[in-house]
């Protein structure tokens, strides 16, 4: 596919530059700055990549990249939750916009298009639930309104996912591109974190789901990498119809 990737300067945007290349897909850089990227990549990389300067607010700039680059999807890493409850970032601007620029484009082009964004693992439900792990552990917030957003989309307007990792950290600082991947799979689930450990703590009235919750998510048994990520969302995106679409994703490291 042609993959419009929006935010390839971050931590997990470096590491979609090197997965999306890996799985064959052609990739169109949308940054604020060229210059940075040329910085982070090695020429190699660099030199496979169309690169578009304009920012993640623009929704008119974005959706007129997509249909002149001809993208077919999108993914969206630019921007970041702010932690605290009262945080305010630029993660929702940017949301938004980016959700208008595709949205648009699709409805121009008559075919929705595939978009990855990013969320975290508050928005996803308690095991067995429909409440949100964020409503016991109160961080991240922003991804709430930003998921929100989605779910209320109009169908066929845009082909959506949402990956919702807890902590992503670095495996390499060096970005490559090899023929073929080899991270360590992630196993994934729709609405909720899979192989949550339950706990009879959980009956303990008012605080007891969130002592669970914060055993599972404390605990760094949700801990994942970036490049881990970056894999999963590029071999996603191989598929014509994919598992995700319309849903919040969890993720584990299958070897944990
Ligand atoms: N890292 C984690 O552990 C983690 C865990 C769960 C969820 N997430 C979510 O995953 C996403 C990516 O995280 P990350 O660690 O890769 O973040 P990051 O390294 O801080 O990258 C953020 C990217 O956003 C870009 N950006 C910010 N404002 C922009 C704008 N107005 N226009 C264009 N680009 C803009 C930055 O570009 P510049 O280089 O131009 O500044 C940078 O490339 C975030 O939404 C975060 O909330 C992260
Ligand atoms: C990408 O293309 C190369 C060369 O044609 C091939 O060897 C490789 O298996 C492809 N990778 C994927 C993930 O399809």
């Amino acid at each position: 596919m042609k993959v419009l990737l929006i935010g390839a300067t971050g931590n997990l945007g470096l590491r979609l530059v090197s997965a999306l290349l890996t799985h064959n897909h052609s990739v169109v850089a949308y940054v604020r700055s060229s210059t940075k990227l040329e910085s982070l990549l090695p020429a190699s990389v660099y030199g496979q990549l169309t690169v578009i300067q304009g920012n993640a607010i623009d929704s008119v700039s974005i959706k007129t990249v997509i249909l002149d680059s001809n993208c077919d999807a999108i993914v969206n890493t630019a921007g970041v939750a702010g932690v605290a409850p009262w945080a305010k970032s630029d993660l929702p601007a940017i949301f938004r916009a980016v959700m208008d620029g595709v949205r648009g484009a699709g409805e121009e082009r008559g075919e929705p298009l595939r978009a990855w964004f990013l969320g975290g693992q508050g928005v996803l439900f308690y095991p067995g639930s429909e409440v949100m792990m964020s409503n016991y552990i109160p961080i991240y917030l922003e991804h709430r309104q930003n998921l929100r957003l989605l779910k209320a989309l109009p169908p066929n307007t845009i082909d959506w996912s949402m990956l919702c990792p807890n902590t992503m950290v670095p495996e390499s600082s060096s970005i490559t591109v090899p023929t073929q991947s080899s991270h360590k799979v992630l196993i994934a689930s729709a609405g909720t974190p899979p192989e949550w450990k339950d706990s009879w703590v959980k009956y303990i009235p008012l605080i007891g789901r969130p002592l669970v919750c914060a055993m599972n998510a404390g605990s760094g048994r949700y801990e994942t990498t970036l490049e881990q990520n970056a894999e999963f969302i590029a071999g996603d995106l191989e598929s014509v119809e994919s598992r995700w679409s319309g849903v919040a994703v969890g993720v584990i490291d299958g070897a944990k």
